[in-house]
């Protein structure tokens, strides 16, 4: 088990007038056994914090830590650290078999023989609930939902301790979504598996996620217990993705203004000043004269005296504690 700590995370992309900062500051920890769903628009950041995890995208500044190590430390290959990807077809190599994809993956061990390989592959395909004789065949020739557990147990194949998960589903029929959902929720708690879940949808990863983080043009904009968050959410952007939400229970029960439409869409080469929510805002300047403080002041900076750590100048304080801490 382990813990992954994104501390004070920046990544920028391109240089000068074109320079793009995609995530701003970010702070998230994935606990040990623990899974986090990180939420939020397209573009909202999500995977290129995920691409940092991996050494896919450059940090501009922070680091991101391990169990208190540098990732950037980490052995190249077979890293405790396994990404999958929204796209199996990306991830697998067309030419190759399930078996030999897999097979690939696994770490080098020179007294592992064929035979020994076959079995650890086999294994890891059951692992996935894929049948073994599945190892012959090429991606083409299994369904979307067959390749994306290929994608698993090919990350598994590492013996990770950590996997990052970005938009797994989304590019999968509707209908086997929710099987590939359940298989990542048994493989982890099977494993213990420390997972950061990542999708656009809120539907997809409460049901997974112990904790949830919502993110907003590169910034997590509220993070905490699932429960919590989903019961009382302190961002008006969590609660306007609360409301995209059909409610199937009312586990929560919130007066939600949706977001100003009259809005532009966030647009990160020209992040709003302030609250980067403002312009979008049902709580802010546009829609209360006197909250010029959204305009002006970024939420952040007083994040961690509101619940959830909610970068909202309106959302409520704190309860203060009786022994007087915080
Ligand atoms: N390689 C890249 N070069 C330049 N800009 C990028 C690159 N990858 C992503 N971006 C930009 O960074 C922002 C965040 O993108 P991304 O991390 O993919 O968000 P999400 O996964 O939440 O949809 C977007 O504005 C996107 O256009
Ligand atoms: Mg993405």
């Amino acid at each position: 088990m382990s813990e992954l700590v994104f501390d004070d995370v920046s990544v920028r992309y391109g240089s000068r007038r074109h320079a793009l900062t995609a995530v701003a500051g970010a702070h998230l920890t994935v606990p040990s056994g623990q899974v986090v769903g990180l939420v939020g628009e397209s573009g909202s950041g999500k995977s290129t914090l995920a691409r940092a995890a991996v050494g896919l995208a450059p940090l501009a500044r922070g680091r991101i830590l391990l169990d208190g190590t540098d990732v950037r430390a980490l052995p190249r290959r077979h890293r405790p650290l396994q990404m999958v990807f929204q796209d199996p077809y990306a991830s697998l190599d067309p030419r190759m078999t399930v078996g030999a994809s897999i097979a690939e993956a696994l770490p080098r061990a020179r007294d592992r023989g064929r035979a020994d390989r076959r079995t650890e592959v086999a294994r890891l395909l059951d692992q996935v609930n894929l049948d073994p004789d599945r190892a012959s065949m090429l991606p083409g020739q299994l369904s979307g939902g067959q390749r994306q557990r290929v994608a698993v147990a090919r990350a598994l194949a590492g013996r990770p301790q950590v996997v990052i998960a970005d938009e797994i589903t989304s590019a999968l029929d509707v209908s086997v979504q929710g099987a590939v959902l359940n298989l990542m929720r048994d493989v982890q708690r099977r494993l213990r598996l420390s997972m950061l879940f990542i999708s656009h949808n809120l539907a997809v990863v409460r049901h997974l996620s112990d904790h949830i983080a919502v993110m907003y043009l590169g910034a997590i904009v509220e993070a905490g217990p699932t429960e919590q968050v989903l019961a009382d959410p302190q961002h008006p952007y969590t609660r306007d993705l609360l409301a995209a939400v059909p409610r199937r229970t009312s586990a929560w029960d919130i007066a939600t203004e949706p977001a100003l439409d009259t809005a532009e869409p966030a647009d990160p080469h020209h992040p709003p000043t302030g609250c980067a929510y403002h312009p979008r805002c049902p709580a802010g300047p546009l829609a209360h004269a006197g909250r010029d403080v959204c305009r002006t002041t970024d939420p952040a900076v007083a994040a961690a005296t509101r619940p959830h750590r909610a970068a909202c100048h309106f959302a409520l304080p704190k309860e203060p504690r009786e022994d007087g801490s915080s």
